[in-house]
């Protein structure tokens, strides 16, 4: 593996996305890794609970790789985001409740790994957001479904439409994360709750897992609405317009084609 760095400590499993020059952005390595990860943590009947966080300090994950969808045409994009709604939906299905560390930058596809999460606790340095409209296109790995089934319709407009980047307070107060703690204590307050739960009788927290899961209905359905959508963005110039400006570190100029 050389983007996910995968430990065993005791009942828990704890995955970190490893991209820290990039800030742990999601390119389709990390989620071909991600699914391996998962195959075997659902095949360990010793791993009780999974940890997701991210390498380096300073992002949990700033997104889906922005220089790698820059060149993609819109099927690839459609096939991209395809596998990122998958591999997601398999953490959402995974029989083993999994709880995000957020130590950092939770932007697009970041925030949406966290969405994907079961319990999102975050360091108070974090900071949150769905910023895909400065970039000419919409969240492409579950966000434009699981951000309003989690905090209500028109909040979660806001936050999409506008691309508005929140801290840890405001994430909390919007229900985005469970808990707010000062970013040195976040990994033993997550393992504490990890080892919590590990410490109760397995298959009644999964059964609980899957019986909380089915109040939201399933996300296959509404996440290939979402893959169609972002494909359709990746057809236009301002798709190109907004990724090169990133890219170049400047301001887009969207013209609307
Ligand atoms: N993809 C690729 N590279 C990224 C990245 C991303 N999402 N986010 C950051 N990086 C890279 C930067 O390009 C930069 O690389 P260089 O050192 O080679 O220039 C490096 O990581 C450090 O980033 P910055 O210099 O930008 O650091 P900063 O502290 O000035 O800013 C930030 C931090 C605000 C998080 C900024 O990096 C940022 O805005 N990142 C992009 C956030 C974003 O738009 N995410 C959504 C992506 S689209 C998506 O996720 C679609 C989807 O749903 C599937």
């Amino acid at each position: 593996m050389e983007f996910i760095l995968f430990e065993k400590k005791g009942p828990v499993a704890v995955i970190t996305i490893n991209r820290p020059k990039q800030l742990n952005a999601i390119n389709t390595q990390v989620l071909k890794e991600l699914d391996k990860v998962i195959d075997l943590i659902e095949q360990d009947n010793e791993m009780l609970v999974l940890v997701i966080t991210g390498a380096g300090g300073k992002a949990f994950v700033a997104g889906a790789d922005v220089e790698a969808m820059s060149k993609m045409t819109s099927l690839e994009a459609y096939e991209f985001v395809k596998l990122g709604q998958r591999v997601f939906i398999r953490l959402e299905r995974l029989s083993k409740p999994v709880l995000a560390a957020i130590n950092g930058y939770a932007l697009g596809g970041g925030c949406e790994l966290a969405l994907a999460c079961d319990i999102r606790i975050s360091g108070d340095r974090a900071k949150f957001g769905q910023p895909e409209v400065n970039l000419g296109i919409i969240p492409g790995f579950g966000g434009t479904q699981r951000l309003p089934r989690l905090i209500g319709k028109s909040k979660a407009m806001k936050l999409i439409l506008t691309g508005d980047i929140i801290g840890a307070e405001e994430a909390y107060k919007l229900g985005i994360v469970d808990q707010v703690v000062p970013n040195d204590e976040l990994m033993q307050t997550v393992m504490d709750i990890a080892a919590k739960i590990a410490s109760k009788a397995p298959f009644a927290v999964q059964q609980a897992k899957a019986a909380i899961n089915y109040s939201s209905g399933y996300m296959d359905e509404a996440c290939d609405y979402e893959a169609s959508l972002i494909a359709n963005c990746f057809a236009t110039e301002d798709q190109k317009e907004g990724m090169s400006a990133f890219l170049a570190k400047r301001k887009p100029t969207f013209t609307g084609r």
